[in-house]
């Protein structure tokens, strides 16, 4: 069976090993959703990963769960990603621009002061919701969110208009691919959840009129970009966003047959309740294993060791790491040689400069070896 240095096709993607980066906000883009041009150096460091996948790219201006993410909708924003993935393709890397729509999980003042979208207007938890902003103090806080409101038929084809337009500007800033974020409580997860999901047309009711958003999302993909290069994050447990879906089984179950015929990239499953310590892998690999046969990432909370073993037994293809990939920007190398880890620091997650970005050292640490990256 593979370890987790052996190669591996996805689709178009050809990895050179089967460590991924997992996708992380960070919160530096400018106020216009323009990527900071210290991204460069902090995705060309970790370039070693077989795939980076990006942090969350808005696809459109409703989308703004996470204050200065970047977007993927303007010309200037495509600008600002080309020499980032230009610098991880000069280093031999591979990399995904995650397209993010951030539905009910918005705020007005996120929103150029409207409402956030959502697919019914379900507002009895908005405590739940995370929503940050960056304080004119360069404070990043969480703050509370305001009330969404369903969206309207022409608003959900805006959408999809949306998710091709940034597909259509992901091939241009030249990324290898894109991958769709179905997870975490955003906007298609709420399609995805018969709690959040109260609407009475075609995108409700049974798990498939649930995955419909997905799908057409996909097809719209599908017009401008060729699948072989399309990968789809899901969390069918995650309890992140409150989205509630008291039976993941029936609901997954169904939209994991539906891609095992139309054949993505690869699947990205991210156990996110492990993320906080609790983690669903006994049932979350079956569910996806029994329905659907194609490439498959798993994570969350997840160990080298731990990969080694998913990776060695064919449970999964590969492995993506979140937090580990945020301090180490070696971490392939590390896991190679056996070296330790660095640790989080408790400053820089989300927002401002380059502390907590570009700083964690690496293996062979100098200045140079950041000035160069
Ligand atoms: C700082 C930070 C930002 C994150 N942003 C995103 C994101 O933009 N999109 C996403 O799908 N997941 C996001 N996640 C979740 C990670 O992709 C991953 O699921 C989580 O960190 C658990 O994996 P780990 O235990 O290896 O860290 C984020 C996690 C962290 C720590």
């Amino acid at each position: 069976m593979p370890d987790l240095f052996a190669p591996l096709r996805m689709g178009d993607l050809e990895l050179a090993n089967r460590i991924v980066m997992a996708p992380m906000t960070r919160s530096r883009a400018d106020a216009r959703g323009v990527i900071n041009a210290s991204a460069r150096v902090y995705y060309g460091l970790r370039s070693g990963a077989g795939l980076l996948i990006t942090e969350g790219i808005n696809v459109g201006p409703m989308s703004n769960a996470f204050d200065r993410a970047p977007g993927l909708w303007a010309d200037e924003q495509v600008e600002g990603w080309k020499p980032i993935v230009d610098h991880v393709h000069e280093k031999g890397g591979r990399i995904v621009a995650q397209l993010w729509h951030g539905g009910r999980a918005s705020a007005r003042g996120l929103l150029d002061d409207q409402q956030p979208l959502s697919p019914s207007g379900v507002n009895d938890d908005l405590d739940r919701l995370q929503v940050w902003a960056l304080l004119a103090n360069g404070a990043y806080v969480k703050i509370a969110a305001t009330p969404s409101r369903a969206m309207t038929l022409p608003e959900i084809h805006a959408v999809l208009h949306e998710f091709r337009t940034a597909a259509v500007n992901a091939a241009r800033a030249g990324f290898d691919g894109v991958e769709i974020h179905g997870a975490n409580g955003y906007l298609i997860h709420e399609f995805l959840s018969p709690t959040l999901n109260l609407r009475d047309d075609d995108y409700s009711g049974s798990p498939e009129g649930r995955a419909r958003l997905l799908r057409e999302i996909i097809a719209a993909i599908a017009d401008v970009m060729p699948l072989a290069r399309v990968g789809l994050g899901l969390s069918p447990f995650a309890e992140y966003n409150n989205v509630r879906d008291p039976n993941p089984g029936d609901t997954y179950g169904h939209v994991a047959r539906w891609l095992d015929r139309i054949g993505l990239a690869y699947l990205h499953i991210a156990d996110t309740n492990a993320w906080a310590g609790a983690p669903d892998y006994d049932r979350l690999i079956p569910l996806i294993r029994a329905n659907c046969h194609g490439p498959l990432i798993v994570n969350g909370g997840i160990t080298p060791a731990k990969a080694a073993e998913i990776v060695g037994h064919g449970d999964a293809d590969a492995v993506a790491f979140g937090r580990l990939f945020l301090a180490n920007p070696d971490l392939p190398e590390r896991i190679r040689v056996g070296a330790p880890y660095n640790t989080p620091y408790s400053v820089g997650a989300y927002g401002g400069g380059d502390t907590g970005y570009l700083d964690y050292p690496t293996l062979d640490a100098s200045p140079q070896a950041v000035s160069d990256a």
